[in-house]
């Protein structure tokens, strides 16, 4: 069935679809109501009778016959809460007595701050509505265009500002989208963190007031990332309500969640107000980010499942929908950071490579180190030219030998930033955001290149381009390893310099997209200090992230178990490192740590020229029973179904395919105490009635496990594991395959 068609979208209104409406309302003439469904969805909004866009309903699917009347404001609770603020807007314009958090707020030439967004018209679009408002007086319109996703119910929110006028205007702050919720008693989720502890999962109940989370760091940042789910009362991992969203912006950015004065809900997101100012000059237009929202029955479990899905589906840039196929699953990589830092050569690398190809690696990854005068951190940041002195006959023979070995090559770059000794810095000293005369701080000896410029945006598609044009490069791992500092873009009258928080990641994205259309088959991963830049934006032109640079194998469950709430395992980069680990210097065996960076994309990142012959075979002999069940782990559905969040003594995921013919588990313990074993693990998402045959990949399961049992078994009666498994750092993983 077309995708179209299994959307239902309606607009009741003096349109056609008027008479739906006309027998359970009596003032059905002015009823303008626009309804979306998709999946388990239903999101209705409409025009109330002030010409405001009221949000009306978002939820659980409604049926089909189900129809609203005309939307009605809240009523003024008192003089000092006046209608405008207590009603629920879509996209409310500061103005009028507003005190919740606007999507609009902008400065007229005149001086003149006051903004009420009344509708104007709307069109059908694709799987939904581009809705206009208008200024009930000025030429400023804001087209807010709604599409839902007919499978998941996701509904991507954005807005066109649009000066009509004949002065200019500054537009102070905008957001994609504002969402609504009744009153009830929520929980706010949120992902927080650091570099090298990302992927906190932050959960608190909502208060009356707002709580802010946002990056003021011109990129999407470690601190805080742009996603959040709320759930209602006592839901949890497997049960309940839960609404959710994601903003799709790699700058700074901002979601705010309050309760109001009544004790409603609204959440916010869009460009971060800290430091904006966009000018308009007549006949320009201003376009959000991407707003996507979503509502599961199915606790925190099920919206991530929905979130995965669509990540894959609709996000990414080799999806089914736009090629097809599902996105390709993530090569077996080797990346030699943690084994050489700097020090790369040619002898060197190939001495990794040809160990990597013998473990069954499918890329090898040559990360940071071999261009310009870069021998340290001090130098060479700008200067894409091969280091003659590590690489005398610069990349080929590395590459071939790497191709010879049957896998594929890449390289680390970091295309945005400039080291102050570099060429490139002595000559274009000009290039970095800054504020003349003011101080450049530098941070990791790097400053930011100014990439709103289109000179740097050519000079770095430029060398970029001509890095694959010239050698079979199959994969770029882009780093970025610095927030902004001094902001400045003098190249732009003072009142327009701002505009650099937007003009920066549009040219980056349009770097992407550059890059993607001339080499296709060119894959990229989005990388920052680990996940400093992870978000929807980006997503669309990556195929990959690395998720944080701690890779110790016990900090990464938490960060992995966090991580998934947002993103999907495929995108999650995990690498096996050595041990004792340089950050806790926590000693783990290898089987640990290999399970542990199994439930994602898996990599290699260990010094493996010192690796024993049984470390060896060991790693090898998991990197096949991997390829196996990888599309299973990184591509089905998950279920977190013991957390290590809080300190917990064990933890376990699992993954079930699309058609439930398979599905993997881990299972990993802590420190066990007192003697305590592993509990019985409740399996979920089988067909209950389909016979599964259970083989371990790593360690057992409970002598009388039987080798073969129907999916309501392993749900209902759970599996058991060894006797013995019990210690330290522990770590078993089955498959389990219809039968
Ligand atoms: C930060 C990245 O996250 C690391 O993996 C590594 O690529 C270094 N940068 C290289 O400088």
């Amino acid at each position: 069935m077309p995708k179209i068609l299994a959307c239902l979208l309606l607009f009741f209104g003096l349109a056609p679809m008027a008479h739906a409406q006309s027998s359970n309302t009596d003032f059905y003439h002015a009823t303008k109501v626009f309804r979306l469904d998709g999946g388990d969805v239903s999101y209705v909004f409409g025009v109330n009778a002030r010409g405001e866009l009221q949000q009306m309903y978002w939820g659980g699917r409604l049926a089909a016959s189900d129809t609203f009347p005309t939307a009605r404001p809240k009523p003024e609770w008192s003089s000092f809460d006046s209608s405008y603020t207590t009603t629920p807007q879509e996209y409310a314009g500061w103005g009028s007595g507003l005190y919740v958090e606007p999507a609009l707020k902008i400065t007229f030439a005149d001086g003149n701050r006051d903004l009420v967004l009344h509708y104007d018209s709307h069109k059908p679009a694709q799987d939904g509505f581009d809705v206009v408002l208008k200024d009930i007086e000025r030429a400023i319109f804001v087209t807010l265009h709604y599409q839902m996703d007919p499978e998941s119910g996701i509904l991507a929110r954005s807005a066109t500002i649009e000066n009509r006028g004949n002065e200019l205007v500054t537009v102070e702050q905008a957001a994609a989208a504002a969402w609504a919720l009744p009153p009830a008693h929520y929980t706010l989720n949120y992902l927080t963190g650091r570099w090298g502890g990302e992927w906190s999962l932050t959960q608190e109940p909502i208060h009356p007031g707002a709580r802010v989370i946002e990056s003021r760091r011109g990129s999407t940042s470690h601190q805080a990332n742009p996603w959040l789910a709320i759930q209602a009362g006592d839901t949890d991992e497997n049960h309940g309500e839960v609404w959710f969203g994601a903003l799709a912006w790699s700058g700074s950015w901002r979601i705010v969640v309050e309760q109001d004065q009544l004790d409603a809900v609204r959440i916010t997101g869009g460009f971060n107000p800290f430091d904006f100012g966009y000018v308009l000059h007549p006949g320009e237009s201003l376009e959000s980010p991407v707003f996507y929202g979503g509502y599961s029955a199915h606790g925190l479990g099920g919206a991530s499942r929905l979130l995965h899905r669509f990540e894959l589906e609709h996000i990414l840039p080799r999806t089914a929908k736009t090629e097809g196929r599902s996105p390709k699953l993530r090569p077996v990589i080797y990346n030699s950071w943690e084994a050489t830092q700097f020090n790369v050569n040619e002898a060197g690398q190939i001495a990794l490579a040809e160990k990597a190809a013998a473990l069954g690696v499918d890329r090898f990854v040559m990360d940071d180190g071999w261009f310009g005068q870069r021998k340290n951190d001090h130098a060479g940041l700008g200067d894409w030219y091969v280091n003659l002195e590590k690489f005398p006959h610069r990349l080929k023979p590395l590459i071939d030998k790497v191709h010879s070995l049957g896998m594929d090559f890449g390289l680390w770059v970091e295309p945005e930033m400039v080291n102050p000794d570099s060429d490139l810095y002595r000559k274009h000293p000009d290039w970095v955001l800054n504020f003349p005369g003011r101080p450049r701080s530098e941070q990791r000896n790097q400053l930011v290149l100014n990439l709103a410029r289109q000179d740097v945006r050519d000079y770095v598609f430029g060398f970029l381009d001509k890095l694959l044009t010239e050698n079979e490069i199959s994969f770029f791992k882009w780093d970025y390893n610095r927030n902004w500092s001094e902001p400045g873009w003098d190249q732009l009258p003072p009142n327009e310099q701002k505009r650099v928080y937007v003009a920066f990641v549009r040219n980056l994205y349009g770097i992407l997209a550059e890059l993607r259309q001339k080499h296709p088959n060119v894959e990229i991963e989005s990388c920052s200090g680990g996940g400093g830049r992870v978000d929807l934006g980006i997503l669309r032109y990556v195929d990959e992230v690395w998720p944080s640079d701690n890779t110790d194998p016990f900090d990464r469950l938490t960060q992995q178990d966090g991580f998934t709430y947002a993103y999907t395992p495929q995108i999650m980069m995990a690498w096996v490192t050595d041990s004792p680990h340089w950050l806790n210097k926590r000693s783990t065996s290898l089987g640990y740590r290999m399970l542990s960076s199994m439930q994602g994309s898996l990599g290699i990142g260990a010094d493996i020229t010192k690796w024993t012959p049984e470390e060896t075979a060991l790693a090898k002999r998991l990197i096949a029973e991997y390829h196996q069940v990888q599309a299973t782990i990184v591509q089905g559905d998950l279920y977190r179904l013991i957390s290590p969040r809080d300190g917990s003594e064990f933890s376990a995921t699992q993954t079930v395919n699309a058609d439930k013919s398979q599905s993997v588990v881990f299972v990993f313990i802590h420190s066990t105490q007192e003697g305590r074993g592993f509990p019985r693990l409740k399996l979920q998402g089988l067909d209950p009635s389909a016979q599964y045959a259970i083989a371990p990949i790593e360690g057992k399961a409970r002598g009388d496990t039987p080798p073969q049992a129907s999916g309501a078994w392993w749900m209902n009666h759970g599996l058991d594991m060894d006797m013995d498994f019990r210690g330290d750092f522990q770590a078993a993983a089955f498959r389990l395959d219809r039968k």
